[in-house]
């Protein structure tokens, strides 16, 4: 595997690249979810482009840009390990040589969930990855679905923008206890660590009790996560909502549409994020 820094240099490595490209986009502190992408990349494309890039542009001024964990050494050998070809790691200098004058903006799908939360955050998710699919050139860039709202908000933008790029979906990854894997659980306590597998628990047990029709109403199902949430004190719950999936509307009257129940729950500093897709089956 081949590390590199600059925009002019990975351009000139995959210029003479031959067959699929895929692109996994990451901001590093790699751990199994990040793997999993890795390694299906891998399986379908003949040349795999980690990237590691923390995007200052999606971070809100009071969020964490300047702690989120780095570990380069590491990560490049767990990128090598899954099979990547490439490990392209541009300084903010190389992405953003001046502050930009031009971004994306996205509407709609961007005004709820995250979006709310985080203002802007999406904008700056959109023309990184737009950059980085202008660099990179891939055939294939693949996205995890615990990033449901910015999974659909790539798949709308390479329709939007009639860009040649498969988005390829993948699942979630779990720690044993149902904790989706996330660079940021390092952030919490012994006692917030404890206490974080709430977040999934609430998922499944509503999605059980949906699959036994035990709701018509998608506020039941918010109602219900909100009444789970007091077995864990230190959780502050940011959002619970269901929307219809993908296009993110808004629904109450539950149907055989799929829908998305998805939360964010802070834990001291460390805001948490999960959600499930559910259809009737
Ligand atoms: P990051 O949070 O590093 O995530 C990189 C990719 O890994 C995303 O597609 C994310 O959905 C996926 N991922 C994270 N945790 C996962 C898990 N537990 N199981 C499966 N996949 C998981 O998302 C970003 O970076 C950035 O916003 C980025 C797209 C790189 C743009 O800056």
């Amino acid at each position: 595997m081949r590390i590199i820094e600059t925009i002019d240099e990975v351009r000139q490595a995959l210029s003479t690249s031959k067959g699929t490209i895929g692109v996994v986009p990451t901001m590093g502190y790699l751990h199994p979810g990040h793997v999993s992408l890795i390694e299906r990349a891998r399986q379908a494309c003949d040349c795999v482009v980690v990237t590691i890039f923390v995007n200052p542009l999606q971070f809100g001024p009071n969020e964490d840009y300047d702690r989120y964990p780095r570990d380069l050494k590491r990560d490049a050998q767990l990128a090598e390990q899954a099979g990547a070809d490439f490990l392209f790691t541009p300084s903010v200098e190389e992405m953003y040589p001046r502050p930009n004058q031009v971004g994306l903006t996205v509407r709609g799908l961007s005004d709820k969930l995250c979006g709310a939360s985080r203002p802007g955050h999406f904008d700056g998710v959109a023309t990184v990855v737009t950059k980085l699919f202008h660099i990179i050139q891939p055939s294939h860039a693949y996205f995890g679905q615990k990033d449901a709202q910015q999974l659909a908000i790539i798949q709308c933008m390479v329709e939007d923008l009639n860009l040649p790029i498969s988005i390829v979906p993948c699942p979630t990854l779990r720690e044993a206890d149902g904790l989706a894997m996330s660079s940021r659980n390092v952030y919490l306590s012994e006692e917030e660590r404890k206490q974080a597998p709430i977040l999934y628990q609430s998922l499944l047990d509503v999605t059980k009790a949906l699959d036994q029709g035990a709701f018509s109403h998608a506020s039941e199902v918010v109602n219900s996560i909100h009444e789970m949430f007091k077995q864990a004190p230190l959780g502050d719950i940011d959002y619970v909502e269901a929307f219809t999936y993908p296009d993110l509307q808004p629904i109450e009257n539950l149907s055989d549409q799929p829908i998305i129940i998805a939360l964010a729950v802070r834990f001291g500093k460390t805001r948490l994020i999960d959600n499930v897709i559910w259809s009737r089956k």
